[in-house]
């Protein structure tokens, strides 16, 4: 069986991205969050699905090696990995830290670095698939992201690299674009407008999110985990086998090639 490594897999994208690679792969669910990775994986488990989980700190080079060893261990060889581990918050550019910018470097492209990196190594020589979730955050030139926008810019950087040392030997490597998805990561972002940005006064988290998807999505329409996770699920069948090296918005229009 195919065995597949999800970053991130507690959270909104990334649990949905496990739930669909185990309709045809065993997959090991990680996150640095212990507690919330397990109840995704138990939810998954109760469905029938062939999955294990295990806390994992994308920042770190030995928690990273230490995941891939138990997958191994507990499912097999991992074939194909997902990056969807990430941070972002909206920071105005005056205000952004050293330190923030650092963290954000650290989980969204040194993480994805190093599982990539991890990923090559093992399968030495043999075929695999990679996607690495990008943002559409990396085109837009946004100030309030000027960390997080440039740190995904880096990630579709790193995957043209990943899927060029992969070729000869079958490993591809592909970057999705997500658009704009309710998961913690903008209700964390909408409840830091309604609380420092007099704009939003009297609205709510909700509102928020849907003013921005009115203002930047041409279909004027969010998107969801199960768009993204449909896409990865592809990227990562036999039916992309010639596909390496690409960019894919799933975004409603906002980003044009
Ligand atoms: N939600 C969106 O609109 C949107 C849009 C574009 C891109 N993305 C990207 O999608 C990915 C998933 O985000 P989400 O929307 O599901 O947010 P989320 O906050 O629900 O999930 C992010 C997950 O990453 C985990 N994480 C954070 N730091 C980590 C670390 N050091 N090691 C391992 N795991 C870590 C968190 O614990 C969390 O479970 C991120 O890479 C994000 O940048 C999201």
């Amino acid at each position: 069986m195919k065995v597949a490594l999800v970053t991130g897999a507690a959270g909104g994208l990334g649990a949905a991205v496990a739930a669909r690679l185990a309709e045809d792969h065993a997959v090991l669910l990680t996150d640095v969050d212990a507690d919330r990775v397990a109840a995704a994986a138990a939810k998954l488990v109760s469905s029938g699905a062939t999955v294990a989980h295990t806390r994992c700190d994308v920042r770190d080079r030995e928690s990273v090696r230490a995941a891939f060893t138990t997958a191994e261990e507990r499912l097999g060889e991992v074939t194909a990995l997902a990056n969807v581990a990430g941070i972002g918050l909206f920071v105005p550019f005056p205000e952004l830290t050293d330190e923030q910018w650092d963290r954000t470097f650290a989980v969204n492209t040194r993480g994805t670095f190093l599982s990539c990196q991890e990923f090559l190594r093992r399968r030495a020589g043999r075929p695999g698939a990679i996607v690495n979730v990008a943002s559409i955050a990396a085109r837009l030139g946004m100030d309030v992201l000027a960390d997080y926008g440039p740190s995904k810019a880096a990630v579709i950087e790193l995957t043209h690299a990943v899927a060029r040392a992969g070729a000869v030997t079958g490993v591809r490597a592909n970057a999705v674009m997500p658009g704009l998805i309710w998961t913690d990561m903008w209700r964390k972002t909408s409840e830091w407008l309604l609380e420092s940005d007099p704009a939003y006064a009297g609205s709510t988290p909700e509102k928020i999110f849907a003013g921005f998807v009115d203002a930047l999505v041409p279909m004027k329409r969010p998107q969801t985990t199960d768009d993204i996770a449909a896409i990865v699920s592809f990227l990562m069948s036999e039916q992309a086998v010639n596909i390496t090296g690409q960019t894919i918005a799933v975004d409603g229009g906002v980003v044009m090639t």
